[in-house]
């Protein structure tokens, strides 16, 4: 059991390591994405999570970024070290979004709409 001191953390990547993304490198991606963190320094910085699938399968590998709310698509082990320096400069990885919650869906001319909800 681990208990990490937060005070630090100013962003929360959750990495889907659903069924979808495991069989598009979700394993290898969580991998780069924790090595480059280290690589950074950034560990303080940056706290991740292993999820179960988060329902944007068509998207996969999905990597979502708190607090802004950035979820991103197409994520390989490349873009996921990308996205992490990004983010280490307080930026995102805009090629790569697929919704924000402050920009909506911004990629829908990219990206499967999905099923609504309700
Ligand atoms: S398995 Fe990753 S979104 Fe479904």
């Amino acid at each position: 059991m681990t208990t990490w001191n937060l005070q630090q953390t100013r962003c929360h990547l959750l990495i889907c390591n659903g069924g979808s993304c495991m069989k598009r490198g979700g394993e290898e991606v969580t991998q780069a994405i924790r090595d480059e963190i280290t690589k950074l320094g950034a560990d303080k910085l940056i706290h991740t999570t292993r999820t179960r699938c988060n329902g944007r399968c068509a998207d996969a590998c999905v990597v979502i970024a708190y607090p802004e709310g950035v979820w991103y698509k197409d994520i390989n082990p490349e873009t996921g070290r990308q996205l992490v320096r990004r983010h280490v400069e307080g930026q995102q990885l805009e090629e790569q979004i697929l919704y924000s919650f402050d920009r909506q869906f911004i990629a829908s001319d990219r990206a499967v709409e999905g099923i609504a909800k309700g």
